[in-house]
């Protein structure tokens, strides 16, 4: 640094903790060596994250939240605002990116046991961003009022009814009225815009401040912390993270936005699966659309929903579907205490784990496909058979993973 900018430097220093701050989060911070492919996600779920907030300000500018312009303005969007095709699309592509992302981040944390101690919290922190994305996304898919946007929200919604003796009240109340109409649309648009995001901001912050707290996990599941050189105080197996981690994400970062233009350019709906063909025929709340399907991101939660046929104890078939749907998600919370196994990472684990990741991997996409599909059946039976595969991938674990037969950890890490 020349002399000018050591002062501008020290100047800043003196009232405000830039360089300690930097150092302690970047230059100083020491992330485990062997970190692979799985460490990108978090890195490019920030990446979406930014996405969308600018490219989400600049559609608020022409958006219109009134259920009768909404549709024509999002389709002025498209055809008339300078860029605003490829602003809508970089939104509509970002959100499905989003979940992929995601997932892949939780996965990632679900092979090496990054929810077990002294994590939990970070993993529960990471939840609660989940369901604010799910929130996201879904208020988000009934802005542009299309068929899907009024039919899909109707459906959601209408699961509040299926709530015993204060079921009607508190849809109407979520709704704003007896019927999905302009009022829901209205709060959708606030809550799209301004709560949830700034929600998921704050959420993202103390992920992050979590996270430097206890440390990155890795894919040997150990502990960089507790080998440390006793001269420097310095984890062995650890690099600090700028300048090693912020070269590895920008590698991340570039082969993920190339994927990201192919979509955009060439398959902004990708065959129906980001942006529904109903979507683009403006809501109509005379006609219900045949098939009515949720974007591919909710698509096992659906299936589970319709995967209850008949009333059971004293709870009707509607109301197990969404009591169902709700724990599919919540259940992810509770691993960090059903994980017994005295290994984190698959790895070291045994094949009781490995084969039950597996099957509720496979579970997850079949239930994504079927939720697609209208049902039959034979359908329904298979997504009630999937349905108990994903379950039991939680509800067996305390058993399985005692059980394992895993093997010794490495004291330091290794590729
Ligand atoms: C907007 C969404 C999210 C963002 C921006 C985000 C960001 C990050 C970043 C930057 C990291 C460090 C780099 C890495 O380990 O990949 C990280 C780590 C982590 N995140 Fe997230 N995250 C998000 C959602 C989630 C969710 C939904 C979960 C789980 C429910 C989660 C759980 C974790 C865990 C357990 C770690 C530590 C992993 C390890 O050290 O092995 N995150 N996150």
């Amino acid at each position: 640094m020349s002399k000018q900018e050591n002062s501008i430097v020290a100047w800043i220093d003196k009232r405000f903790p830039m360089t300690v701050t930097w150092k302690a989060h970047l230059s100083e911070y020491y992330a485990p060596k062997n970190f692979n492919f799985w460490y990108y996600f978090g890195s490019l779920a920030l990446l979406v994250l930014v996405n969308q907030l600018l490219t989400g300000i600049f559609l608020t500018m022409s958006y219109k939240p009134d259920a009768s312009m909404a549709f024509a303005s999002v389709e002025y969007i498209m055809r008339d605002v300078d860029m605003g095709w490829l602003i809508r699309y970089m939104h509509s592509t970002g959100a499905s990116m989003f979940f992929v992302v995601v997932y892949l981040h939780m996965f990632r944390g679900m092979m090496y046991g990054s929810y077990r101690k002294p994590r939990e919290l970070l993993w529960l922190i990471g939840m609660a961003i989940f369901f604010v994305l799910m929130s996201l996304a879904f208020t988000g898919y009934i802005l542009p009022w299309g068929q899907m946007s009024y039919w899909g929200a109707q459906v959601i919604v209408s699961m509040f009814g299926a709530i015993p003796v204060i079921g009607e009240t508190l849809s109407n109340w979520i709704l704003g009225d007896f019927m999905l109409s302009d009022a829901a649309l209205n709060r959708f648009f606030a809550y799209h815009v301004v709560t949830l995001p700034g929600l998921i901001v704050v959420l993202v912050f103390v992920h992050i401040v979590a996270l430097h707290q206890v440390g990155s996990n890795n894919p040997d599941g150990i502990e960089i912390k507790a080998n440390r050189n006793p001269k420097t105080g310095i984890p062995v197996d650890g690099i600090p993270f700028h300048p090693y981690y912020t070269v590895k994400d920008i590698v991340g970062t570039v082969v993920f936005l190339i994927i990201f233009c192919a979509i955009i350019f060439f398959a902004p709906e990708m065959g129906g699966y980001f942006l529904e063909y109903n979507n683009f025929i403006p809501a109509d709340r005379l006609k219900t659309p045949d098939h009515i399907a949720p974007v591919w991101y909710f698509t096992p939660y659906y299936s589970m929903l319709r995967a209850v046929t008949v009333n059971f104890l004293w709870i009707d078939a509607k109301l197990w579907g969404v009591i169902l749907m709700a724990a599919g998600v919540a259940v992810f919370c509770f691993l960090p205490w059903l994980d017994r196994s005295p290994v984190k990472s698959i790895r070291y684990k045994g094949p009781y784990f490995k084969i039950a990741l597996t099957l509720f991997v496979i579970s997850f996409f079949v239930l994504g496909w079927l939720g697609t599909q209208t049902p039959t059946p034979l359908y329904t039976l298979l997504a009630q058979i999937f349905t108990v595969v994903y379950f039991a991938f939680f509800i067996l674990m305390p058993w399985y993973s005692r059980i394992d037969k895993t093997k010794p950890e490495p004291t330091s890490v290794t590729k």
